[in-house]
């Protein structure tokens, strides 16, 4: 009997939050390899912001995801049938297979892992994409300086969480902002920042104040909105802000309502002296070896950690996906295919 192979795809354009009706689970046959393709059967799954940017047609940085399209995704796979010669059976690896059970590839672009190297999935959050991600962004945009203040909202996240744990490496102080107290404990209590603030907490303004005493310095965004808002009068004197996403607002399909604040926002930029730069993760792709010594190093000694919120089953992703936008998720979203 032929082995199915489950595939979601795009199947309508959401206009906010995500639903089932978006997506559709497809069964074909699983793809055979030709001559130089390997036949990759996915055992993770990564679930990821960015993917909400991929199911809009809007101009952006990468190309949307077509209707009736596989939903993109990186995955860790194995390699279960081999007609290319870098490649065996029974191989490791990193790929961008999206959210299916099987996919072949060419070889181009497949990372190679090493099981030695711990569990793979690691290799989709803290020693993967949103690890480098904060590993380079802070590091090259925010620059923190010992005794500096540096804040992170989705603290708990793959992202947040390194920028908030690298910034104590490097001396500086690490405010976190997460979505309620079991979050916000883990923050102090396991990650060792130095405060926590619940932003959907009523008085998350003030509490923000009280927890930055000395202004902040860096202030990594990784979600826009009403935190950026709490933010912005906190910055001190030639404060960096790498813009490292908006996940706030990923679910809007028009501005929202309220006065224009972009003057207030420019001029701060300017007495202020501020710099805000975004970033694409893939911008700073020449530090990949660096990242993966000094995160990999600091993550054996156990001076950072990562922490895994696993889904099981492909069918569960886009339920699981919908959930992350709106801070379902607690640690680095990852499902578990096979
Ligand atoms: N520029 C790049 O190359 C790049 C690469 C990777 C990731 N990113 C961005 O980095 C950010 C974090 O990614 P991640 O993978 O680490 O995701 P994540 O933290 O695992 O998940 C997103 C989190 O955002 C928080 N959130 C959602 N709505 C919010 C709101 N209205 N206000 C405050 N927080 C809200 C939720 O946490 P709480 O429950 O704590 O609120 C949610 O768990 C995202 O914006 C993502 O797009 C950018």
């Amino acid at each position: 009997m032929a082995i199915v192979n489950r595939r979601i795809v795009l199947a309508a354009r959401p206009h906010g939050e995500p639903r089932p009706e978006h997506f559709r689970l497809e069964e074909g046959r699983m793809p055979a390899p030709k001559p130089g393709e390997v036949l990759l059967q996915t055992r993770w799954l990564s679930l990821d912001p960015y993917m909400r940017g991929r199911m809009s047609a809007a101009k952006s940085y990468a190309k949307p995801v077509e209707i009736g399209e596989v939903m993109v995704g990186q995955t860790v796979s194995e390699v279960v049938a081999s007609e290319n010669p870098a490649f065996a059976e029974g191989d490791l690896v990193l790929s961008q297979s999206g959210w299916q059970d099987y996919a072949v590839s060419d070889g181009q672009g497949l990372r190679r892992l090493d099981p030695a190297d711990g569990p793979p999935s690691r290799f989709l959050g803290i020693l993967g994409m949103p690890g480098m991600t904060a590993y380079a962004g802070l590091l090259e945009i925010g620059r923190p300086k010992a005794g500096e203040t540096v804040a992170v909202a989705a603290a708990t996240g793959p992202v947040g969480s390194l920028v908030g744990q690298v910034a104590r490496l490097k001396g500086a102080r690490a405010v976190g902002i997460a979505g309620g107290p079991e979050k916000c404990a883990y923050l102090t209590e396991t990650l060792g920042f130095d405060a926590a603030v619940d932003h959907r907490a009523d008085d998350f303004p003030e509490a923000l104040a009280r927890a930055c005493p000395d202004g902040i310095d860096v202030y990594f965004e990784n979600v826009g909105g009403a935190v950026f808002d709490a933010v912005l009068p906190l910055l001190n004197d030639f404060a960096r802000v790498p813009v490292c996403g908006l996940v706030s607002g990923y679910n809007l399909s028009e501005l929202p309502p309220g006065p224009d604040r972009s003057p207030l926002l420019m001029r701060a930029v300017l007495t202020k002296r501020l710099t805000l730069r975004g970033f694409i993760v893939w911008d700073f792709a020449a530090l990949q070896d660096d990242f993966l010594r000094d995160v990999g190093g600091w993550l054996r000694a156990g001076r950072v950690q990562g922490r895994e919120d696993v889904v099981e089953g492909l069918e569960n992703a886009p339920t699981a996906f919908a959930g992350m936008l709106r801070g379902a998720n607690f640690g680095k979203l990852v499902v578990k295919v096979s």
